[in-house]
Protein backbone atom coordinates (compact mmCIF):
# COMPACT_ATOMS: atom_id res chain seq x y z
CA UNK A 1 0.00 0.00 0.00
CA UNK A 2 1.39 3.56 -1.06
CA UNK A 3 2.27 5.40 2.01
CA UNK A 4 0.45 8.97 2.44
CA UNK A 5 1.45 11.94 1.97
CA UNK A 6 2.17 14.68 4.59
CA UNK A 7 2.82 18.13 4.47
CA UNK A 8 5.03 19.34 7.81
CA UNK A 9 4.91 23.09 8.52
CA UNK A 10 7.72 23.66 10.54
CA UNK A 11 11.50 21.69 11.10
CA UNK A 12 10.65 18.96 13.83
CA UNK A 13 13.20 17.15 16.14
CA UNK A 14 15.49 14.54 13.83
CA UNK A 15 14.61 11.62 15.45
CA UNK A 16 10.72 12.45 14.20
CA UNK A 17 11.66 13.75 10.52
CA UNK A 18 13.01 10.30 10.26
CA UNK A 19 9.87 8.74 11.77
CA UNK A 20 8.08 10.82 9.44
CA UNK A 21 9.95 10.06 6.20
CA UNK A 22 9.63 6.05 7.69
CA UNK A 23 5.59 6.25 8.21
CA UNK A 24 4.42 8.66 5.28
CA UNK A 25 5.96 10.22 2.02
CA UNK A 26 6.90 13.29 4.62
CA UNK A 27 7.39 16.61 2.98
CA UNK A 28 9.70 18.52 5.74
CA UNK A 29 10.89 22.05 5.91
CA UNK A 30 13.78 23.55 7.39
CA UNK A 31 12.29 26.64 9.01
CA UNK A 32 11.62 26.89 12.29
CA UNK A 33 8.79 30.19 11.18
CA UNK A 34 5.41 29.88 11.11
CA UNK A 35 3.82 29.79 7.34
CA UNK A 36 1.43 31.71 6.12
CA UNK A 37 1.22 29.47 2.44
CA UNK A 38 -0.43 26.35 4.18
CA UNK A 39 -3.25 25.73 1.42
CA UNK A 40 -0.78 25.99 -1.38
CA UNK A 41 1.86 23.65 0.25
CA UNK A 42 -0.84 21.40 1.34
CA UNK A 43 -1.64 20.18 -2.49
CA UNK A 44 -1.88 17.02 -2.88
CA UNK A 45 -1.49 15.96 1.03
CA UNK A 46 -3.67 13.82 2.96
CA UNK A 47 -2.51 15.23 6.37
CA UNK A 48 -0.58 18.62 7.28
CA UNK A 49 1.61 18.89 10.18
CA UNK A 50 1.01 21.81 12.27
CA UNK A 51 2.34 23.83 15.32
CA UNK A 52 1.05 27.21 17.33
CA UNK A 53 1.39 30.14 15.61
CA UNK A 54 0.17 28.65 12.17
CA UNK A 55 -3.41 29.92 11.62
CA UNK A 56 -5.53 26.76 10.79
CA UNK A 57 -8.56 29.65 10.75
CA UNK A 58 -12.37 28.99 9.07
CA UNK A 59 -11.05 31.15 5.75
CA UNK A 60 -7.66 28.93 5.78
CA UNK A 61 -9.77 25.38 6.49
CA UNK A 62 -12.04 26.25 4.22
CA UNK A 63 -9.44 26.74 1.07
CA UNK A 64 -7.08 23.61 2.11
CA UNK A 65 -7.38 21.29 -1.20
CA UNK A 66 -9.90 18.16 -1.10
CA UNK A 67 -7.27 15.92 -0.45
CA UNK A 68 -6.37 16.24 3.04
CA UNK A 69 -7.88 14.15 6.25
CA UNK A 70 -6.21 14.92 8.59
CA UNK A 71 -4.80 18.00 10.73
CA UNK A 72 -2.30 16.91 13.54
CA UNK A 73 -0.59 19.73 15.54
CA UNK A 74 2.51 19.36 17.38
CA UNK A 75 1.08 20.40 20.53
CA UNK A 76 -1.53 20.28 23.09
CA UNK A 77 -3.32 23.39 22.37
CA UNK A 78 -5.09 23.60 19.76
CA UNK A 79 -6.92 27.18 19.55
CA UNK A 80 -5.02 28.02 16.34
CA UNK A 81 -6.97 25.65 14.79
CA UNK A 82 -10.67 26.41 13.83
CA UNK A 83 -11.78 22.30 14.81
CA UNK A 84 -15.02 23.11 14.07
CA UNK A 85 -14.44 24.26 10.52
CA UNK A 86 -12.21 21.42 10.08
CA UNK A 87 -15.46 19.21 11.07
CA UNK A 88 -17.73 21.09 8.34
CA UNK A 89 -15.16 19.99 6.10
CA UNK A 90 -15.04 16.24 7.15
CA UNK A 91 -10.91 16.90 8.13
CA UNK A 92 -10.10 15.34 11.29
CA UNK A 93 -7.67 16.72 13.96
CA UNK A 94 -5.09 15.41 16.69
CA UNK A 95 -3.20 16.88 19.08
CA UNK A 96 -0.14 15.64 21.68
CA UNK A 97 -1.90 15.50 25.28
CA UNK A 98 -0.52 14.19 28.29
CA UNK A 99 3.02 14.05 27.67
CA UNK A 100 4.09 17.28 28.13
CA UNK A 101 2.09 18.27 31.33
CA UNK A 102 5.38 17.56 33.15
CA UNK A 103 7.94 19.84 31.14
CA UNK A 104 5.14 22.52 30.80
CA UNK A 105 4.19 22.14 34.48
CA UNK A 106 8.43 22.52 35.50
CA UNK A 107 8.50 26.07 33.09
CA UNK A 108 5.49 27.52 35.14
CA UNK A 109 7.11 26.96 38.47
CA UNK A 110 10.53 28.04 37.05
CA UNK A 111 8.46 31.33 36.23
CA UNK A 112 6.91 30.94 39.62
CA UNK A 113 10.19 31.20 41.06
CA UNK A 114 11.74 33.16 39.26
CA UNK A 115 9.15 35.75 39.49
CA UNK A 116 8.93 35.55 43.23
CA UNK A 117 12.17 35.75 43.93
CA UNK A 118 13.14 38.58 41.26
CA UNK A 119 15.79 36.11 39.24
CA UNK A 120 15.80 38.12 36.28
CA UNK A 121 16.82 40.99 38.10
CA UNK A 122 19.28 39.08 39.36
CA UNK A 123 21.10 37.73 36.33
CA UNK A 124 20.50 41.16 34.93
CA UNK A 125 22.62 42.20 37.29
CA UNK A 126 25.02 40.03 37.38
CA UNK A 127 25.73 40.38 33.30
CA UNK A 128 25.58 44.50 33.37
CA UNK A 129 28.98 44.13 35.93
CA UNK A 130 27.15 46.36 38.15
CA UNK A 131 26.93 44.07 41.24
CA UNK A 132 28.64 45.18 44.01
CA UNK A 133 28.13 41.89 46.01
CA UNK A 134 25.62 40.87 48.95
CA UNK A 135 23.47 43.30 50.73
CA UNK A 136 20.85 43.08 53.59
CA UNK A 137 18.44 44.97 51.33
CA UNK A 138 19.69 43.84 47.82
CA UNK A 139 16.51 42.31 45.64
CA UNK A 140 14.03 41.27 48.27
CA UNK A 141 11.43 38.79 47.07
CA UNK A 142 8.46 37.15 48.21
CA UNK A 143 8.35 33.75 49.82
CA UNK A 144 6.83 30.90 47.56
CA UNK A 145 6.81 27.84 50.20
CA UNK A 146 3.78 27.82 52.48
CA UNK A 147 1.70 30.75 50.42
CA UNK A 148 -1.19 29.61 48.56
CA UNK A 149 -1.49 29.00 44.79
CA UNK A 150 -4.34 29.16 42.94
CA UNK A 151 -4.50 26.92 39.56
CA UNK A 152 -6.82 28.83 36.94
CA UNK A 153 -7.51 25.76 35.18
CA UNK A 154 -7.10 21.90 36.93
CA UNK A 155 -6.73 20.22 33.78
CA UNK A 156 -3.69 17.90 33.38
CA UNK A 157 -0.95 20.41 33.57
CA UNK A 158 -3.14 22.24 36.21
CA UNK A 159 -2.46 19.30 38.22
CA UNK A 160 1.32 18.47 37.75
CA UNK A 161 1.84 22.25 39.19
CA UNK A 162 -0.23 21.28 41.88
CA UNK A 163 1.86 18.37 42.66
CA UNK A 164 5.19 19.91 42.05
CA UNK A 165 3.63 22.83 44.37
CA UNK A 166 2.94 20.74 47.17
CA UNK A 167 6.65 20.34 47.65
CA UNK A 168 7.06 23.49 48.10
CA UNK A 169 4.25 23.69 50.85
CA UNK A 170 1.98 25.25 49.28
CA UNK A 171 -1.49 25.53 49.98
CA UNK A 172 -3.05 24.60 46.58
CA UNK A 173 -7.11 25.88 45.07
CA UNK A 174 -8.38 25.84 42.20
CA UNK A 175 -10.77 27.48 39.97
CA UNK A 176 -12.44 25.39 36.97
CA UNK A 177 -15.79 24.58 35.70
CA UNK A 178 -16.15 21.65 37.72
CA UNK A 179 -14.98 19.64 40.55
CA UNK A 180 -12.39 17.11 40.45
CA UNK A 181 -12.88 13.68 41.89
CA UNK A 182 -10.81 13.73 45.21
CA UNK A 183 -8.07 11.03 43.94
CA UNK A 184 -7.36 13.74 40.93
CA UNK A 185 -8.06 17.09 44.12
CA UNK A 186 -5.52 15.43 45.87
CA UNK A 187 -6.84 18.14 48.51
CA UNK A 188 -6.61 21.08 46.27
CA UNK A 189 -9.63 23.21 47.06
CA UNK A 190 -12.15 24.11 44.64
CA UNK A 191 -13.62 27.19 43.82
CA UNK A 192 -17.03 27.56 41.40
CA UNK A 193 -16.58 31.19 41.44
CA UNK A 194 -13.67 34.34 40.99
CA UNK A 195 -14.74 36.21 44.06
CA UNK A 196 -14.32 33.50 46.30
CA UNK A 197 -10.79 32.03 44.24
CA UNK A 198 -9.12 35.47 43.32
CA UNK A 199 -8.76 36.51 46.69
CA UNK A 200 -6.85 33.83 48.18
CA UNK A 201 -3.92 33.89 44.93
CA UNK A 202 -1.02 34.91 46.72
CA UNK A 203 0.41 32.88 43.45
CA UNK A 204 -1.88 32.73 40.64
CA UNK A 205 -1.38 29.93 37.43
CA UNK A 206 -2.81 30.15 34.75
CA UNK A 207 -3.44 26.79 32.94
CA UNK A 208 -6.85 27.10 31.01
CA UNK A 209 -7.15 26.25 27.12
CA UNK A 210 -6.84 29.59 24.63
CA UNK A 211 -9.55 30.59 22.47
CA UNK A 212 -12.71 32.50 22.67
CA UNK A 213 -14.44 31.25 26.26
CA UNK A 214 -11.40 32.64 28.64
CA UNK A 215 -9.87 35.79 26.22
CA UNK A 216 -8.67 38.15 28.51
CA UNK A 217 -9.98 36.40 31.36
CA UNK A 218 -7.10 37.84 33.33
CA UNK A 219 -8.33 41.46 33.05
CA UNK A 220 -8.62 44.67 35.23
CA UNK A 221 -11.99 43.13 37.05
CA UNK A 222 -10.05 40.20 37.96
CA UNK A 223 -6.64 41.66 38.89
CA UNK A 224 -8.18 44.08 41.43
CA UNK A 225 -9.61 40.94 43.25
CA UNK A 226 -6.91 39.07 43.89
CA UNK A 227 -4.47 39.97 47.15
CA UNK A 228 -2.05 43.04 46.29
CA UNK A 229 1.17 41.76 45.85
CA UNK A 230 -0.26 38.66 44.42
CA UNK A 231 2.21 36.83 41.61
CA UNK A 232 0.89 35.92 38.51
CA UNK A 233 1.86 33.09 36.47
CA UNK A 234 1.13 32.43 32.27
CA UNK A 235 2.64 29.50 30.50
CA UNK A 236 -0.75 28.35 28.95
CA UNK A 237 -1.84 30.83 26.24
CA UNK A 238 -1.35 34.39 26.11
CA UNK A 239 -4.88 35.47 25.36
CA UNK A 240 -5.80 34.71 28.74
CA UNK A 241 -4.49 37.78 29.68
CA UNK A 242 -5.14 41.53 29.04
CA UNK A 243 -1.89 42.63 28.65
CA UNK A 244 -2.87 46.39 29.35
CA UNK A 245 -4.21 45.30 32.87
CA UNK A 246 -1.32 42.71 33.90
CA UNK A 247 0.87 45.99 32.11
CA UNK A 248 -1.47 48.78 34.99
CA UNK A 249 -0.84 46.24 37.98
CA UNK A 250 2.54 45.63 37.33
CA UNK A 251 3.10 48.95 37.47
CA UNK A 252 1.20 50.04 40.65
CA UNK A 253 2.09 47.17 42.81
CA UNK A 254 -0.84 45.22 42.91
CA UNK A 255 0.57 42.48 40.81
CA UNK A 256 4.44 42.48 42.62
CA UNK A 257 5.68 40.10 39.70
CA UNK A 258 4.53 38.30 36.72
CA UNK A 259 6.37 35.53 34.88
CA UNK A 260 4.87 34.85 31.23
CA UNK A 261 6.27 32.06 28.77
CA UNK A 262 3.39 32.99 26.24
CA UNK A 263 1.40 36.24 24.49
CA UNK A 264 -0.89 37.70 22.70
CA UNK A 265 0.33 37.74 19.04
CA UNK A 266 3.27 35.76 19.54
CA UNK A 267 6.08 36.12 18.66
CA UNK A 268 5.67 39.46 19.03
CA UNK A 269 4.86 41.13 22.59
CA UNK A 270 3.03 44.16 24.36
CA UNK A 271 6.17 46.15 23.99
CA UNK A 272 6.04 47.81 27.31
CA UNK A 273 6.65 44.45 28.99
CA UNK A 274 10.30 45.09 28.10
CA UNK A 275 10.49 48.09 30.47
CA UNK A 276 9.26 46.34 33.47
CA UNK A 277 11.61 44.82 35.60
CA UNK A 278 9.17 42.72 37.93
CA UNK A 279 8.14 40.22 35.02
CA UNK A 280 9.93 37.38 34.12
CA UNK A 281 9.55 36.45 29.93
CA UNK A 282 10.20 33.48 28.21
CA UNK A 283 9.73 32.68 24.07
CA UNK A 284 6.95 29.97 25.05
CA UNK A 285 9.48 26.84 26.48
CA UNK A 286 6.56 25.52 28.28
CA UNK A 287 7.28 21.97 26.48
CA UNK A 288 10.91 22.59 25.06
CA UNK A 289 13.03 19.09 26.46
CA UNK A 290 14.23 17.20 24.13
CA UNK A 291 12.54 14.66 25.52
CA UNK A 292 8.86 15.85 25.69
CA UNK A 293 9.05 16.93 22.36
CA UNK A 294 10.26 13.90 20.74
CA UNK A 295 7.16 12.34 22.81
CA UNK A 296 5.17 15.14 20.97
CA UNK A 297 6.35 14.06 17.93
CA UNK A 298 5.65 10.57 18.36
CA UNK A 299 1.66 10.79 19.17
CA UNK A 300 0.93 13.04 16.78
CA UNK A 301 2.37 11.07 14.34
CA UNK A 302 1.08 7.93 15.09
CA UNK A 303 -2.51 9.78 15.93
CA UNK A 304 -2.70 11.22 12.08
CA UNK A 305 -1.37 7.46 10.92
CA UNK A 306 -4.37 6.18 13.20
CA UNK A 307 -6.66 8.69 11.54
CA UNK A 308 -5.82 8.01 7.79
CA UNK A 309 -6.21 4.39 8.91
CA UNK A 310 -9.74 4.26 9.74
CA UNK A 311 -8.92 4.54 13.81
CA UNK A 312 -9.91 7.00 16.77
CA UNK A 313 -6.70 7.65 18.14
CA UNK A 314 -7.44 8.65 21.78
CA UNK A 315 -5.44 12.19 20.74
CA UNK A 316 -7.98 13.05 18.38
CA UNK A 317 -9.83 16.35 19.47
CA UNK A 318 -13.49 17.78 18.79
C1 LIG B 1 1.24 23.35 23.53
O1 LIG B 1 1.54 22.17 23.32
O2 LIG B 1 0.10 23.78 23.38
C2 LIG B 1 2.34 24.22 23.98
O3 LIG B 1 1.96 25.52 24.13
C3 LIG B 1 3.54 24.07 23.10
O4 LIG B 1 4.60 24.03 23.99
Amino acid sequence: MSRPVLFVTRRLPASIEAQAEQDFVARLTDSDVAITDIVARAEGADAVLCCPGDVLDAATITALPTSVKVIGTFSVGYDHIDVAAAKARGIKVCNTPDVLSVATAECAMLLLLAAARRAGEGERLVRSGQWDGWAPTQLLGTQVSGRRLGIFGMGRIGREIARMARGFDMEIHYRDMTRLPPELEQGAIFHDNDDSFLPICQFLSLNAPGGDGTRHWLGEERIAKLPPGAVVVNAARGTLVDDAALIAALRSGQIAAAGLDVYNGEPRLHPDYLTLENVVLLPHLGSATTETRDAMGRIVLSGIAAILAGETPSNEVG
